[in-house]
């Protein structure tokens, strides 16, 4: 476990580099996906592409699933999964909180992670047994916090119809914690959590990519981390807070989005 970390954090710390090397004068060339918000740049595939080269280098035989490349097919029990500009919106703006965020999954289950925030000089890594770190400092996420003094973050898909779903939903936590907040990275947020700057997150739609590395490092700080209505955590939901606060900000969340995942 310890190799798989220190490869990921060497390839997580190079792609970050390069990014932060290129993005004053590369950011700008943007395409569009899913939708006219939903945006990658030049610099999204120039990493994804990087950190490819670079496992492949050292594990020729391991399968990849990055946001941008999809997944190739393999037999391989260990799955790199690569989100290589977690937070491109940010990014593309020149707000801090953008993420190169890397985990290793081991016949399904996630042993290391590393999320690099480089623009703050962060690096967020856990595996799997052995804690979660902030460079040298160990990380505990915050306990005994009630769902009405909760700093609780969020995030919005691409799509205008889960937009205004999630917007009706938040409507309805805001008045019952302590704030709300839109980071913009999925992984900083989890992190966030991790090291005590906020305590829950939860969103609707984010993908394996978002939360894989994040989600380790939360684990290991202490916190739980989960679906709704009792499943585990998914593309369809993640929830994420120390336990106790974890329940009821479930119990709120499945009492507003009642639909079951299908
Ligand atoms: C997005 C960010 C954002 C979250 C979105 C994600 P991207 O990832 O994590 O915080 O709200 O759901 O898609 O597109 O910047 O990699
Ligand atoms: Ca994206
Ligand atoms: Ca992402
Ligand atoms: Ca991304």
């Amino acid at each position: 476990m310890t190799d798989f970390l220190k490869l990921a954090e060497d390839i997580a710390r190079e792609a970050g580099d390069m990014l932060l090397a290129k993005r004053p004068t590369m950011s700008g060339e943007v395409e569009t996906k899913s939708s006219p918000t939903d945006v990658v740049t030049i610099l999204d595939k120039a990493s994804e592409e990087l950190i490819r080269e670079r496992v492949l280098a050292a594990r020729p035989s391991d399968r990849i699933l990055g946001e941008e490349g999809g997944e190739e097919p393999g037999e391989s029990d260990v799955r790199w999964i690569v989100d290589p500009i977690d937070g491109t919106v940010n990014f593309l703006y020149g707000l801090p909180d953008w993420a190169v965020s890397i985990a290793v999954e081991v016949s399904g289950q996630v042993v290391a992670g590393v999320v690099n925030v480089p623009a703050r000089g962060e690096v967020f890594t856990a595996s799997l047994g052995d804690g979660a770190w902030l460079g040298a400092e160990r990380l505990r996420c915050n306990t005994g916090v009630p769902l009405a003094q909760a700093l609780v973050a969020t995030g919005f898909g691409y799509s205008k119809v889960r937009r205004a779903v999630q917007g009706e939903v938040v409507a309805q936590v805001l008045p019952r914690v302590r704030d709300i907040r839109r980071g913009g990275s999925c992984a900083i947020d989890i992190c966030s959590l991790a090291a005590g700057r906020l305590d829950a997150y939860y969103e609707r739609g984010v993908n394996h990519w978002d939360f894989a590395a994040a989600g380790l490092v939360a684990t290991e700080s202490g916190a739980r981390l989960g679906g709704l209505h009792g499943r585990p955590v998914s593309p369809y939901f993640a929830l994420c807070a120390a336990p106790g606060l974890f329940e009821d900000l479930h119990d709120l969340l499945a009492s507003l989005n009642p639909e079951r995942d299908t």
